[in-house]
């Protein structure tokens, strides 16, 4: 077992040095170095998925991505073939082809399903798949140039700078574009079931070699890391690491965030995915009654335990454990004289906004949900309700049902910042802001 694992870490480091001379290889050699890379993100209203949104190809032209953080490299739907001067197919017998795929397999244009698009014999054959569906996609790996656009530069004393004129930035170096890496799918329904707008996937799973994270790590030098601030409609993700400023407007400061570490877990049977190991859930200090079992993995199933994943919008617990997360948080609201009104799906627990107790802006805010994880370390998620309507909030947790593969799944509303850093193989999350 130790000694098979070995030999894998050795293969895949391999892999990732062919690659990463492969990169390097294809590139002018005076290239700038960014600090980290950034990107904005979109969300769609209706379903609430955040997109990546990518300058690619030439002409260039403006892509949005679905995030997916368990998935193994991006792809875009290329039924009608690809159009851009600079894209190239990736051959079969090329390095980035065995990081994909395990044997490596060739395009052959004679199968009727790959004529009718843009095909190239000896191409190296991908499997896409489709997050939400499920479903799997063969197509192309391809190569094209993508714009980036470094991080801004900003000067930071003790982790504050008052700043009334707000010129406390400096635009970032400017970053040549590169060369990277998609899987080009070409089946009519991929695309079902992502955001609105989305041309596909953007896979950034943590172990394989074409994860968006690996790639720009990859061809930039960066650290495997990248971090995610997510906001109601929008965001910002960073490649590579960052200084993750950012500014009070009433205050007229900036800060840099503080960040708290826990370890991230493998899941053996899902190893793109961010496992981290919770191991009790407090609210207003009251510990949660949970079974442990459903807070462990199963290391040959891989059910249980607690992902991260920014396509569920609010965190979804096995259903034992949402029942007793609810009886714990009706029972702070009424020691809190909070009125509980109508549920409104998917939600159960339903407040009266006019009797939640809320703290002043700027002010420490209590721990709400607290999440526990080993040595001490507790994230407080202090966003534990959602607005519905004008009077109303509600607790922003989901029934994830009885049997559901993994035990908790941290969604996108309760994420806030959140870096995840695979170089140290460790999550960070705000820390609270009162202790700094
Ligand atoms: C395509 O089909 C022809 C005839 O069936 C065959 O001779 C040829 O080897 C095939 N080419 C490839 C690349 O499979
Ligand atoms: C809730 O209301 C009761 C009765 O009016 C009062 O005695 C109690 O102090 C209130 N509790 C809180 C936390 O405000």
């Amino acid at each position: 077992m130790a000694a098979s694992c070995a030999s894998c870490i050795t293969q895949f480091s391999l892999l990732l040095f062919l690659f990463i001379s492969f990169a390097y290889a294809q590139l002018p050699s005076s290239t700038s170095r960014p600090a980290s890379i950034v990107f904005d993100l979109d969300r769609d209203p209706l379903n609430l998925q955040y997109m990546i949104k990518i300058n690619q190809g030439t002409p260039r032209a403006a892509i949005k991505l679905s995030l997916d953080l368990g998935g193994k490299l991006p792809w875009l739907r290329c039924q009608k073939g690809y159009m851009s001067s600079s894209y190239r197919p990736v051959k079969c017998k090329s390095p980035q082809c065995s990081v994909v795929s395990k044997p490596v397999s060739c395009v052959s244009c004679n199968e009727t399903k790959l004529k009718t698009t843009g095909c190239h014999n000896n191409a190296c054959r991908v499997y896409t798949s489709n997050p939400v569906t499920q479903s799997i996609s063969s197509g192309e790996l391809i190569s094209d140039i993508v714009t980036v656009k470094s991080e801004d530069v900003y000067t930071i004393d003790d982790g504050y700078i008052i700043s009334p004129d707000m010129e406390f930035s400096k635009p970032g170096p400017i970053v040549t574009p590169r060369r990277f890496t998609f899987g080009c799918a070409t089946a009519s329904n991929g695309l079902r079931g992502l955001a609105k707008g989305a041309a596909g996937v953007a896979g950034i799973g943590r172990s394989s070699g074409l994860s968006l994270v690996s790639q720009f790590s990859a061809a930039f030098g960066l650290s495997r890391i990248f971090a995610l601030e997510l906001y109601r409609s929008s965001g910002t993700i960073y490649f590579g690491g960052g200084s993750y400023v950012t500014l009070n407007y009433m205050m007229g400061v900036i800060y840099k965030r503080y960040l708290t570490y826990t370890p991230l877990l493998i899941n053996p049977r899902r190893r793109e995915e961010y496992f981290i190991d919770v191991r009790s859930v407090l609210i207003h200090g009251k510990t949660v009654p949970i079974s442990k079992k459903l807070l462990s993995i199963n290391k040959k199933t891989g059910v249980g335990g607690t992902k991260i994943d920014i396509r569920i919008p609010y965190t979804m617990l096995e259903t034992s454990i949402y029942r007793a997360f609810v009886k714990v948080h009706t029972e702070w609201a009424k020691g809190m004289n909070v009125s509980r009104v109508a549920s409104v799906e998917p939600f159960s627990a339903c407040y009266s906004s006019s009797t939640i107790p809320w703290t002043t802006i700027g002010n420490p805010e209590p721990p709400t949900v607290e999440l526990n994880f080993p040595k001490n370390v507790y994230w407080n998620i202090v966003k534990d309700l959602v607005w519905i309507n004008d009077g109303v909030h509600c607790l922003a947790f989901v029934d994830g049902g009885s049997n559901p593969v993994t035990s908790i799944v941290i969604g996108a509303h309760q994420m806030g910042f959140i870096e995840f850093d695979i170089s140290r193989s460790r999550v960070g999350f705000e820390g609270p802001r009162w202790i700094t």
